[in-house]
């Protein structure tokens, strides 16, 4: 079993380094590449209403065999639930689908501005971790804007902002925000999807350089960043490998080399962020 690092987080929780992105494993076959990842040893497993999945997260944590306490399960709370009662109602339901008593991450799926009701989503969020329905609370795709008007109305900082980052979208400006408020960078679409640069010669000369994956390459990137990047594979081999990185170091000049890869203006997403509402 790999050796995982950790992240302990601004309540005092900790986190792997790694997690596992279970979007879009749904049914059979979605349940047992989950079982198959834990198997594999990664014990963060990340899930959202949206991603219609949380049965079969719930279901492959059982099949695996593991005791319940070793397996963190993070899921998020959809833009069609912001409304306090509705958050609250959200999150229990989705603590039904997954047939656990509590999640250990409870995140808002993306802040939707244009409704304006994040704010109620997230006094809810620290309304059910006092209950002890959730033990960490954060959010996603929060800009600096969006975290500050959360904090300033409950005091209470976000332990996670799950945010697209990868070598073609570094989000530069996003980790300073977060280091200084002490938030924990969560990393979706860590690989970057249509965009990886998994045949770019930085990435592939650092592999053959140390004898991993340009995959490899990509999450360790990552993980020196400090970063947690949440990788999805439903196939075994990568699923392992994408876990297999801690036995290895970038150089400077192989982290800067990757970093310059970035495509990066500025922005939050690589679209427009107004566009970025979901449902
Ligand atoms: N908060 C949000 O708004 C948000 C948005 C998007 C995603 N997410 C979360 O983030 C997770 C990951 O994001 P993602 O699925 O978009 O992107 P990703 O994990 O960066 O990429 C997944 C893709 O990369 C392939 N892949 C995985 N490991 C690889 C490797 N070592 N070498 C080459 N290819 C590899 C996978 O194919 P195979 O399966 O064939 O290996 C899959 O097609 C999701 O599952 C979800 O949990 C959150």
């Amino acid at each position: 079993m790999p050796d995982i690092a950790t992240y302990v987080l601004n309540d005092g929780s900790t986190l792997p380094a790694v997690g596992f992105g279970t979007y879009p494993l749904t049914g059979e076959d979605g349940t047992a590449a989950i079982v198959r990842a834990l198997e594999a040893g990664y014990r963060l497993l990340d899930t959202a209403v949206n991603y219609e999945n949380e049965a079969e997260v719930g279901e492959a944590i059982r099949r695996s065999g593991l005791p319940r306490d070793q397996v963190l399960v993070a899921s998020k709370i959809p833009g069609r639930h912001h409304a306090y009662d509705d958050a609250i109602a959200s999150v229990r339901a989705s603590l039904e689908r997954l047939g656990i008593d509590r999640t250990d991450l409870h995140l808002i799926h993306w802040p939707n501005p244009g409704q304006g009701k994040y704010v109620e989503a997230w006094r809810a969020l620290v309304q059910l971790q006092k209950d002890g329905l959730v033990r960490s609370i954060g959010v996603s795709n929060f800009t600096e804007e969006h975290l500050t008007r959360i904090i300033d109305d409950t005091g209470v900082t976000p332990a996670v902002n799950q945010i697209e980052l990868h070598p073609r979208f570094p989000q530069v400006q996003m980790r300073e925000v977060h280091d200084r408020l002490g938030i924990r960078t969560e990393a979706w679409s860590p690989m970057g999807k249509r965009r990886a640069p998994l045949e770019e010669t930085a990435v592939i000369s650092a592999a053959e350089t140390h004898g991993v994956s340009p995959g490899q390459v990509i999450l360790r990137w990552h993980v020196e960043l400090g970063s947690l990047p949440i990788p999805k594979s439903a196939d075994p081999r990568r699923q392992v490998e994408n876990l297999d990185v801690f036995g290895f170091e970038l150089t400077d000049d192989e982290m800067s080399a990757i970093s310059a890869l970035a495509e990066d203006d500025g922005r939050l997403f690589g679209g427009d962020p107004d566009s970025h509402e979901e449902m």
